[in-house]
């Protein structure tokens, strides 16, 4: 279990968290929604150690991670597939997955690939190809993939949906919610609420640096602020 509590963080003066607590329980998807600028972003990099707090706890199974460093994070399975995606252009798909196992010992990196490969055959076909010609959904699988190669306990997903055509999106959600039934957890973060809602247990709306609102999804989904503000209607 993964626990924010009071957290605030501070971009020079721009108060970007003001006293964020969430809770991802395991094996739960836990969306956190929120327009552009709300903070989604700062609190994942707060996550992964990234940036540091004003003050606030973090804690992972009831241990503290205020003090760990980003690999840390890493080692202790918290993985972090961020907004831009972050891939290598030039370097083909298969190099990027495989740098996405970079930090681990073990060697069976060869059945995790397959395993990337189930979730995503589209990446599979495309495995000689150069990262930066793949199209933008497919470039977000990757980038999932990759994140999977690292074996995360917790999947810290930042908007996934962003910039994909719709038929895309789709797909790639109902492998996200795949993905946890196998037993990895998901922080996810969107703007697309419609898409997360219908995939998570339970969902956090940030505004403006503050929770202002939380609840199971499907709770959420039927709240007539949440369908005016973020459901269209
Ligand atoms: N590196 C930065 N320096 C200064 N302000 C930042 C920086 N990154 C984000 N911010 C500000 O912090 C707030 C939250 O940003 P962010 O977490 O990226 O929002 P979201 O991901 O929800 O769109 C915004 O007001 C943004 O302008
Ligand atoms: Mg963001």
């Amino acid at each position: 279990m993964l626990t924010l509590s009071n957290v605030h963080v501070y971009y020079g003066h721009v108060h970007a968290l003001k006293g964020v607590s969430i809770t991802v329980e395991d094996g739960k998807i836990v969306s956190l929604l929120g327009s552009n600028g709300a903070g989604k972003s700062t609190t994942l990099k707060f996550i992964s150690r990234l940036i540091q707090p004003k003050n606030g706890g973090y804690e992972v199974d009831g241990k503290s991670m205020l003090k760990a460093s980003p690999h840390k994070v890493v080692k202790s399975g918290i993985i972090h597939c961020p907004e831009n995606r972050r891939l290598f252009p030039l370097f083909t798909v298969e190099e990027n997955l495989r740098m996405g196992a970079f930090s681990r010992r073990d060697k069976n990196i060869k059945e995790d690939l397959e395993r990337v490969f189930s979730y995503f055959p589209r990446i599979k076909e495309r495995i000689k190809q150069k990262a930066g010609t793949l199209s933008g959904g497919e470039q977000q699988m990757l980038a999932i993939g990759r994140s999977l190669m690292a074996k995360p306990k917790v999947l810290l997903l930042d908007e996934p949906s962003l910039g994909i055509a719709p038929i895309l999106v789709k797909e790639i959600f109902a492998i996200i919610k795949k993905i946890n039934q196998d037993g990895t957890s998901i922080l996810l973060v969107e703007q697309n609420a419609n898409m997360a809602l219908s995939v998570s247990d339970y969902a956090y709306v940030l505004e403006n640096g503050n929770i202002a609102l939380e609840g199971s999804s499907q709770v959420l989904r039927n709240n007539d602020e949440v369908r005016r503000l973020y459901l269209g209607g």
